[in-house]
């Protein structure tokens, strides 16, 4: 869809890049020429993708383990990216959610979405806006969200409830960072599976999408490529005019049934227990990888 070179010049960092849909749109920036930073709690993780993206397309891609949750940690972080030079462009890919009744949330499982989705991506954007603003640079922000900061997300609370506020930060920071050159939009993914996500959301389900595919009209989840290539057109030259926005990408799923788990509300007290265990399993399993 586009041409090769698109992004030669640009120097881009996607949080949680080492997995997921991260990953997948750190590749397409590489391949399009940008030099990358990835970040994430997992530095094996993260070094093993980046071994692979440069194999497979050559470029540079740089790792960086940090908890974006804890603001000194990020602020050195992006410090030491920029004494190589400023970043072009940022991508809040970085998550964290699991599906539960908000009854049976204790306010630390909040907290632990909250600080992540809410907090992180602040910290984030806001280490890299001064530092655009300070040196007279532009810059661009994608931030990935959800179709549910618009109608809400039942037994998706806590996450619903961040993106909501980054998605207020979007339009926010667009109307008062478009006078130094800074932009920033936001994509709201319907279902394209992954297996962090899917471990969360839709446990015991397989990533091949097929229970999901009953509430979207057009009759699928979505391809890598569709967001990959969303992601590219907002971050590559030639929209420059285009901020504030959130982009839904989702077959149309949010306009025909709202895209959000209310069906989950015939599940009963031992349907909830099972998902927990599954959930945490995968958490736990994620957390032996961690090195901060
Ligand atoms: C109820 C749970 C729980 C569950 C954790 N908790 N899992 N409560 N049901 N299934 C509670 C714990 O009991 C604890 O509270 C508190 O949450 C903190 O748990 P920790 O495991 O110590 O948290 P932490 O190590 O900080 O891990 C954060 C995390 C984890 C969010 C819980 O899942 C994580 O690191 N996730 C990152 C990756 C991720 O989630 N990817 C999917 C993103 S998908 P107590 O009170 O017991 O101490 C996404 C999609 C958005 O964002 C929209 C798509 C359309």
């Amino acid at each position: 869809m586009f041409r090769e070179g698109l992004l030669t010049g640009k120097r881009i960092l996607v949080t949680g890049g080492g997995t997921g849909l991260g990953k997948e749109m750190a590749e397409d920036y590489l391949r399009l020429g940008a030099d990358i930073h990835i970040c994430g709690r997992r530095k094996k993780v993260l070094d093993d993708t980046a071994a692979e993206l440069m194999d497979k397309h050559g470029g540079s891609v740089k790792t960086r383990s940090v908890d974006i949750r804890v603001a000194e940690a990020v602020d050195e972080m992006i410090g030491e990216i920029w004494a190589s030079g400023p970043l072009t462009g940022l991508v809040n890919n970085a998550a964290g959610n699991f599906i539960s009744p908000t009854k049976d949330l204790s306010t630390r499982g909040f907290d632990a979405i909250a600080n992540i989705v809410f907090h992180g991506t602040f910290y984030v954007t806001h280490a890299c806006g001064t530092r655009w603003i300070r040196d007279g640079v532009p810059g661009s922000v994608i931030s990935i969200l959800t179709t549910w900061v618009w109608n809400g997300g039942p037994f998706t609370v806590p996450s619903a409830m961040s993106k909501a506020g980054v998605n207020i930060m979007t339009k926010s920071l667009a109307a008062e960072w478009g006078q130094y050159g800074i932009r920033l939009n936001a994509i709201a993914p319907g279902p394209f599976p992954t297996e962090g996500a899917w471990a969360r959301l839709s446990p015991g389900q397989s990533t091949d999408g097929d229970q999901e595919r009953d509430g979207i009209p057009m009759g699928r989840v979505g391809q890598m490529d569709e967001l990959k290539n969303l992601a590219t057109f907002l971050m590559a030259d030639g929209c420059d005019y285009l901020s504030g926005q959130t982009i839904a990408i989702d077959g149309a799923a949010y306009s025909a049934g709202g895209g959000n788990f209310s069906r989950l509300s015939s599940l009963k007290d031992d349907d909830w227990e099972q998902m927990r265990d599954m959930i945490r399993s995968a958490n736990d399993k994620d957390k032996a990888q961690r090195s901060v």
